[in-house]
């Protein structure tokens, strides 16, 4: 695919790095074009040595390839990160004077920013009438991150890692349309990870979920205009997405705390969270020592089920209209094929939604990519084509929206 990066001139161009050296080493065909002022900050030899490609700025270097046009009708995306106060006010209204906003006019293909400015520019009223111009002309505008600034300050305005922009982006060429902002005044809580339960104070039971699929939820709602709780249970070091809040938990025990206490008032639960059924009986306070007292055996007890907890005090009345999403990773057996145990899991939980992923054989966990069943209490049925994670959260909350109240 034909990417084009636009840098903006704010001291997060040097992540613009990072985001070029992954659309190249995926196979891209990268194109940077950074502002005059971006280049103050990063060099023309470092965007070109990582795209492979000549940088230019203005319109008036290699005019008989009329590059100004050219590049923008023939970009299959065009990524901007970070895109600052000032250049979103240019893009937003229309202006051609450089080579950066020019393409942008251009191009009809996906368009992304990545903001990234001081909390004031990103709440001034010029920039949030800028962002929702950049919207309604069908850019995806994504919410940035909040916490360290240039200075000593804190606050909303982060440019997002390059991980999540990456993530973000390639969720635009799987769907080749903006991210719809559907999701805007709702609250939805997310579960991902594993839980671990401890055996003692060095080791626990857990699992193989890596929190990839949660992660995708959260971001995706929260790039859709949730405000979204992320309850996060053991994963793999994964970096929190941009503009969500997130709740580390470790047992089963606290994710039912966790979750019960945020799903008041929430629109939405969405449980991909690896829950263990099951907890040793005895936790030892000291660890676990071979010779004279090996234990041959562990005492389990069961977990409650927090999943079916919310669906009956939704039954119950205390949670209003909470929609309830829940996975299902399943094998088939001798009892039946995967589709015929989620058929029956749906029906025992009482969730809206069921996502299902057929697991082993190197599928669903730890990796990138994933595919499944979307089952729904009305008895519908639809495939989740093979895509991201971020494509199949998207797809999840396609059929979510209709669904809340
Ligand atoms: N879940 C939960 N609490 C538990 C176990 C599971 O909330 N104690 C949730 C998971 O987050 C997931 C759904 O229930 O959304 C299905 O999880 P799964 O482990 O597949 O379901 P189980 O009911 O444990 O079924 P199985 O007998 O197949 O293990």
């Amino acid at each position: 695919m034909r990417i084009v990066v636009g840098v903006g001139g704010g001291i997060a161009a040097y992540k613009a790095c990072s985001l070029v050296r992954k659309f190249t080493e995926t196979g891209h065909h990268v194109r940077v074009i950074p502002t005059e002022s971006a280049l103050q900050f990063v060099g023309k030899a470092t965007f070109e040595a990582l795209s492979g490609n000549p940088v230019q700025t203005g319109v008036f270097a290699d005019v008989p390839e009329v590059p100004h046009v050219r590049i923008g009708q023939e970009a299959d995306l065009v990524v901007i990160a970070p895109a600052t106060a000032d250049l979103m006010a240019r893009a937003a209204s229309g202006r051609a004077d450089d080579l950066l906003t020019a393409t942008l006019l251009t191009a009809r293909c996906p368009v992304l920013f990545a903001p990234a400015m001081h909390t004031e520019m990103w709440e001034h009223p010029a920039t949030v009438a800028n962002v929702a111009t950049l919207r309604a002309h069908g850019s995806t505008v994504m919410e940035p991150a909040s916490g360290r600034l240039t200075g000593a300050d804190t606050g909303p305005g982060r440019l997002p890692e390059p991980e999540e922009i990456f993530a973000l982006a390639s969720l635009l060429l799987e769907r080749s349309d903006a991210l719809p902002r559907d999701l805007e005044g709702r609250r939805v809580v997310v579960s991902a990870g594993g839980t671990r339960e401890p055996l003692d104070p060095v080791r626990f039971l857990g699992n193989r979920s890596s929190g990839k699929q949660g992660y995708a939820m959260a971001r995706v709602a929260a790039q859709r205009g949730a405000q979204v709780t992320l309850i996060a249970g053991n994963t793999i070091g994964l970096e929190p997405p941009a503009a969500v809040d997130v709740v580390h938990v470790t047992t089963a025990e606290q994710m039912g705390t966790a979750v019960d206490k945020h799903s008041v008032g929430a629109d939405a639960v969405i449980m991909a969270a690896a829950v263990a059924d099951f907890r040793p009986v005895n936790v030892a306070a000291a660890k676990i020592k071979k010779g004279a007292h090996e234990p041959n055996s562990i005492e389990l007890t069961k977990n409650r089920d927090i999943l079916a907890g919310l669906v009956q005090a939704r039954r119950d009345g205390q949670l209003g209209g909470l929609a309830i999403v829940g996975f299902a990773a399943e094998t088939g057996d001798e009892h039946g094929d995967v589709l015929t145990h989620a058929r029956a899991k749906l029906a025992r939980k009482g969730c809206d939604l069921l996502v299902v992923n057929a697991v082993g054989e190197g599928k669903a966990f730890e990796v990138d990519n994933n595919d499944g069943w979307l089952l729904g209490a009305d008895g519908t049925e639809q495939s989740l084509d093979h895509g991201s994670k971020a494509l199949l959260a998207s797809r999840v909350l396609d059929a979510l929206g209709p669904l809340l109240r």
